[in-house]
């Protein structure tokens, strides 16, 4: 990587130029031109082998991606100037050097300076992370010197019904913008329309992207456009000027309206899991599978954290829109992040109205808000991925499978991506860190290749194509081997999180009752053991268990995290509670038990445990199925009612079994 070979301040310049990737088309045009042609028309993120260069930079940027290798192979300034190493260079840099680049960028008195093309760090559907977006008149703008043209017309979301703003006045279809380019995802990727989701064909098509969402510009464009406008003052001189403005620091660009942002799943443990796993891996090295790697896999230790996100704008969202009704997201939001500016579509709409203000009085044109590093996420995009779209549901499982694909998940088996967000909700809310849950991967215990078990996935086809796509690149897999390596918690906590007092999906009034009887029985059993056996050998560590039954609605915030962050096993009816479990500390038996009215099933809870390395069991009643026996999404009329039962022995015979290592 660059700072094994090169100073700060080279990497810096080589950086720069990399970025525009004119050293990058200049250099491999030097060596090989009909190689650079060919390279330019590489869908972004692969690389070809139909050359002896490009087989190098396939090399190397698939060698990258274990850091042993990586400080070997890069003997020389060209082999890195691929995209890849665009990313790998921004490992280890701190926020101000980040800024550094941009104000090095807007200080420059070259023109082509003053507009830095576009860059992308990273895309998965619906999570695309840029350098240099550009925004005016409330369109996002990609400024490149790649080709790029209209799609073919064979597009079926557009054919099904004719919407006015798809046409311009003379009949002429407007959504055959420019929306695509060399090198880049589709715009329907990345973007939308941001408005709210049903499942009908109209409204499906209502989200596509049109124009005036986001569009590829060409650099001579955008420099006639913005880069060297000519303005003419009241005496008729003539002066040039840059009317690109700058929007200092990282940015979390939030395209979705409120239609989820306001539940405490939705936006904890799906939109900021996923900025968390996409933005603190797109900063981070990969690492793949390999002994000498272990520990990294399972330690929830950061040495190098990624830059913070500094500004968050709620595009379609007003003040309200993300805050739900017990509170939850305020307090999340200022506890995990409490230096983040948070701006809403009001804001948003004074920079579209200030870069229009020159247009309305006919004086100077329009002005182009810059954005130097913006994480741009979309719900409907995400949707189109075909994580998120036919497996998962979760918009956060497109940037979480992308990254564990890559082998930038950090700490993939304790969640230790997440480690840096949990840690500071529980130091905030009192818990102590050390104790809740720091995990040193060197001292977990475990075997590469010992019955090594599928990923995430829930589509058996698919899950076997991810399997082994990722055995051939060498990526970690998430399964309950590895859990089963994680040291036992010093104390057994099962928390039930009860929504009797709710106002629906709720338990039948004696099946409620007996689930606590059978958990207080289960835990006064397990306790008389525990001081029998400890009278036989006192030195032996044991530990000891606990029942709680949290109705959140009774407690602080700052007690339910320090509940959460003692919680073995978290219990109780699918609903938003349950969202606590990415609070939990990573031990060998964390899980969470979801009650379901059968045959209910939602991929919420299931797929955020276990993301984070937690097993998660769904409880119909007497019966629990867990992963790979996975039930099918289903929503039953009892559903959302209040006569959902579970036989309350089961799930004390399921957690005793549990803890005692038999599931
Ligand atoms: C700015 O955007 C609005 C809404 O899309 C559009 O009606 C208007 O024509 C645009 N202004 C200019 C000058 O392009
Ligand atoms: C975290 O890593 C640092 C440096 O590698 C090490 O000194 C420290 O002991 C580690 N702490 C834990 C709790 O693993
Ligand atoms: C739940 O399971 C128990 C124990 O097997 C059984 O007796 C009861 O009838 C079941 N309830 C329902 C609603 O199926």
């Amino acid at each position: 990587m660059f700072r094994f070979a090169l100073t700060r301040r080279d990497a810096f310049l080589v950086l720069l130029g990399a970025s525009s990737m004119h050293l990058w088309s200049l250099v491999l045009q030097g060596l090989n031109p009909s190689a650079a042609e060919e390279f330019s028309v590489v869908p972004f993120g692969r690389t070809s082998s139909s050359s002896a260069l490009l087989d190098t930079v396939a090399r190397t940027s698939t060698t990258t991606t274990t850091v042993k290798v990586a400080t070997t192979a890069t003997s020389t300034v060209t082999e890195k100037a691929t995209e890849t190493q665009v990313v790998e260079s921004l490992e280890g840099w701190s926020y101000a050097q980040i800024d550094k680049l941009a104000e090095l960028q807007s200080l420059s008195t070259r023109s082509d300076d003053v507009l830095p093309q576009t860059g992308l760090i990273a895309h998965a559907p619906g999570w695309t992370l840029f350098r240099n977006l550009y925004m005016t008149n409330d369109t996002l703008y990609i400024v490149t010197d790649k080709h790029f043209s209209t799609p073919s017309r064979s597009r079926p979301e557009y054919s099904r019904e004719r919407r006015p703003e798809f046409y311009g006045p003379k009949g002429e279809d407007l959504t055959y913008g420019y929306t695509k380019a060399d090198g880049w995802p589709e715009i329907r990727m990345m973007t939308s329309t941001g408005l709210s989701a049903v499942n009908s064909p109209e409204n499906i098509a209502s989200r596509e992207p049109i124009p005036q969402n986001m569009q590829f510009i060409g650099v001579k464009e955008a420099r006639r456009r913005w880069g060297e406008v000519v303005l003419t003052d009241e005496h008729g001189k003539k002066r040039t000027e840059s009317r690109v403005w700058i929007v200092q620091g990282n940015s979390l660009l939030v395209n979705e309206p409120s239609q989820f942002l306001r539940h405490y799943y939705h936006l904890v443990a799906e939109l900021f899991l996923g900025v968390q796993a996409f933005w603190h891996s797109a900063f981070t090295p990969a690492i793949l599978k390999s002994e000498s790697a272990l520990p990294v896999h399972f330690s929830t230790n950061h040495t190098a954290d990624a830059p913070p996100v500094h500004r968050t704008i709620f595009i379609h969202s007003n003040a309200d829109g993300w805050r739900d009704g017990p509170g939850f997201n305020r307090y999340f939001l200022r506890a995990a992040f409490p230096s983040l500016t948070v701006e809403h579509e009001e804001d948003w709409q004074d920079r579209v109205a200030a870069s229009m203000e020159g247009v309305k009085d006919g004086s100077s044109g329009e002005r182009v808000w810059r954005f130097p590093v913006a994480l741009l996420t979309d719900r409907s995009a995400a949707h189109r991925g075909g994580i998120c779209g036919s497996e998962t549901q979760r918009i956060a499982a497109e940037a979480w499978d992308h990254m564990r694909k890559e082998g930038k998940l950090r700490g993939i088996h304790v969640g230790g991506w997440w480690a840096p967000v949990r840690e500071a909700i529980w130091k905030f809310a009192g818990v102590e860190v050390q104790a809740g849950g720091v995990i040193d991967g060197a001292q977990v215990a475990f075997k590469v290749g010992t019955n090594a078990r599928v990923g995430n996935e829930d589509d058996a086809h698919l899950a076997h194509a991810h399997a082994v796509a990722a055995e051939e690149k060498g990526v970690v897999d998430v399964g309950e081997e590895t859990q089963a390596a994680l040291p036992m918690p010093s104390e057994i906590v099962i928390t039930y999180i009860s929504r009797q007092s709710a106002r629906n999906r709720k338990l039948t009034v004696d099946d409620h009752k007996l689930l606590v009887e059978s958990m207080d029985d289960l835990v006064k059993r397990k306790n008389e053991e525990r001081k029998v056996a400890l009278a036989k050998s006192p030195k032996d560590t044991i530990p000891p268990w606990e029942f709680r039954v949290l109705e959140a609605e009774h407690l602080s915030k700052d007690q339910q995290v320090q509940a959460a962050a003692r919680t073995t096993i978290l219990l109780g009816v699918h609903g938003n509670g349950l969202t606590h479990l990415v609070w939990m500390k990573p031990t060998r038996v964390s899980s969470v038990i979801e009650i379901f009215c059968p045959p209910g099933f939602a991929h919420d809870y299931w797929w955020t445990a276990r993301s984070l390395g937690i097993r998660h069991w769904a409880m119909w009643n007497d019966t629990a199925r867990t992963w790979p026996d996975k039930p099918n999404v289903d929503y039953p009329e009892c559903f959302q009612q209040n006569a959902i039962p579970v036989h309350g022995p089961a799930v004390a015979k399921l957690v005793e079994d549990r803890i005692d290592g038999k599931l």
